[in-house]
């Protein structure tokens, strides 16, 4: 089970990850898309919207300074187990919450909007189960398991391993010690992975870069206002 789990469960989702995405940009370019439904409604959104994806983001970018950034990095510039695992919790729990309650807004706003609802696939629903599973028990590990049981000391063994998942030297016996709650989460995060690329959550794996170059879009009528005044009778004819 173990080797399932922590070496063939983790390269499977992986894969489907990466096939999926280069099947979903060969077949459907113009479908990778976040499909904003801000169209349909935006009071709501304008409050959801920016909570969850700021507070995601920090989410991801605590996960790559405990994670991928290996402790000795931080050791050799002086910043201690207590002193990491003290900012690692209060970030966590900070941009977590906000992302927990962003999520849940965007799910009322979904289920209450009558267009919205109207607008929802199957697949949304599925990115949102997934995005609250996995948020959900990340959560249950830094607002509860911690608060309950103390630090644990991940960065001794999910963050070794997960780093010798990418450079395909994995070493499960560091997973063996880990509490059921971190090893439940990343199982949902790795199929998370997996089914992103089938989702709304495509968007996720790309960043709209070109955007801070384009030249602005403007709107205006094309042939100005007068052919209207004038069918209207408001401009006199030139002729
Ligand atoms: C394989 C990938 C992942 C691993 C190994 C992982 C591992 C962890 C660990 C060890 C923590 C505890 C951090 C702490 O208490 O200091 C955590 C927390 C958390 N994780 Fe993940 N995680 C992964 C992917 C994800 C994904 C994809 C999401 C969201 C979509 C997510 C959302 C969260 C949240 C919301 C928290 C609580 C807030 C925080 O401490 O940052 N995680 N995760």
């Amino acid at each position: 089970m173990d080797v399932f789990l922590w070496i063939i469960y983790p390269y499977i989702t992986l894969t489907l990850l990466v096939v999926g995405l280069f099947f979903r940009y060969s077949t459907d370019p113009m479908g990778w898309t976040s499909k904003s439904s801000e169209l349909l409604e935006k009071r709501q959104l304008r409050v959801a919207s920016p909570l969850f994806h700021w507070g995601i983001l920090a989410v991801f970018a605590g996960h790559v300074a405990g994670l991928l950034i290996p402790k000795e990095f931080y050791n050799a510039i002086g910043v201690g187990q207590e002193a990491y695992h003290f900012v690692a919790v209060a970030g966590g729990r900070i941009t977590g919450i906000a992302a927990l309650i962003g999520l849940f807004l965007l799910i009322v706003r979904r289920l209450s909007v009558k267009r919205v609802l109207l607008s929802t696939s199957t697949s949304d629903l599925v990115a949102l189960l997934a995005l609250v599973v996995t948020v959900g028990l990340g959560m249950g590990i830094t607002g509860v398991y911690d608060w309950l049981f103390g630090a644990y000391h991940y960065r001794s063994t999910i963050g070794p391993w997960i780093r010798g998942i990418l450079v395909l030297h994995p070493n499960i016996a560091l997973m063996r010690g880990v509490p059921f709650i971190f090893k439940l989460h990343i199982v949902a995060a790795f199929t998370f992975f997996a089914i992103s690329p089938w989702t709304r959550l495509v968007h996720i794996w790309t960043f709209p870069f070109g955007y801070l170059r384009r030249a602005p879009i403007q709107y205006r009528i094309r042939y100005g206002l007068r052919p209207v005044r004038r069918k209207q009778g408001l401009d006199p004819d030139p002729e």
